[in-house]
């Protein structure tokens, strides 16, 4: 069984992933960490984000790497969405991430591109989402538990010029599967989203 779970940053749909794979006993692969490692990659070795070519030769990187807390920081983030825009960096990533989902078992990745490039033929496939604001809160009070100072206008303009950078791109642009279920989480505790998810896939596998 392969669960696609797709969506906006900050939207709750790695910790939906997350219990997804705990609740059906499947691996599961947070992709955004692939693009965040490139990311990485490039300002470690001082490359420019904006060239493919410095991304692409970035694309190598040690699977220990993946295992990085720093590659979770909104910086690396950044870099992360403008790195994936390039549809060479894309191709690189792209069978490491199929070849993960197709493991004999099934899995559970997460990203934007999972229910529409890496697993068109995923048995379920969610869309999380929640509105801009509710997702720069949640991203807000996250960082201001870690320590760090910042505004919430900041933290919203960010999590804007990152939804346009990943919607607009041209290559496997951010965008929900016509066969995927959406779930806004805008108004739901990480509990009830974790429940609805868990109903979701069980009346979509029900009705296969
Ligand atoms: O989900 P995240 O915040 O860790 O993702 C970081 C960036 O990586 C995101 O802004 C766009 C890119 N990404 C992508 O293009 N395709 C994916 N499947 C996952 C992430």
């Amino acid at each position: 069984m392969i669960i696609a779970v797709d969506g906006p940053a900050a939207s709750g749909k790695g910790t939906i992933a997350r219990a997804l794979a705990r609740h059906y006993g499947l691996p599961h692969l947070d992709t955004g960490l692939l693009y965040r490692a490139v990311a990485a990659t490039v300002l470690r070795e001082e490359l420019d984000p904006e060239k493919e070519a410095d991304a692409v030769a970035s694309c190598g990187f040690p699977d220990s790497l993946l295992d990085d807390p720093q590659l979770r920081t909104d910086d690396i983030g950044k870099v992360a969405s403008v790195v994936s825009a390039h549809p060479l960096v894309r191709a690189a990533l792209l069978q490491r991430q199929r070849r993960f989902a197709q493991q004999p078992g099934g899995a559970v990745l997460d990203g934007r591109d999972i229910g529409t490039v890496i697993a068109p033929d995923a048995d379920v496939k969610l869309f999380v989402k929640a509105t801009p604001t509710i997702r720069a809160q949640r991203r807000h009070a996250e960082l201001r538990k870690a320590g760090q100072n910042v505004s919430l206008d900041r933290v919203l303009a960010d999590i804007r010029a990152r939804d346009d950078r990943d919607a607009r791109r041209t290559q496997a642009p951010l965008r929900q599967a016509d066969d995927a279920l959406a779930l806004d989480t805008s108004f739901l505790s990480i509990e009830a989203a974790v429940q609805r998810a868990i109903s979701l896939v069980d009346t979509r596998l029900a009705a296969a």
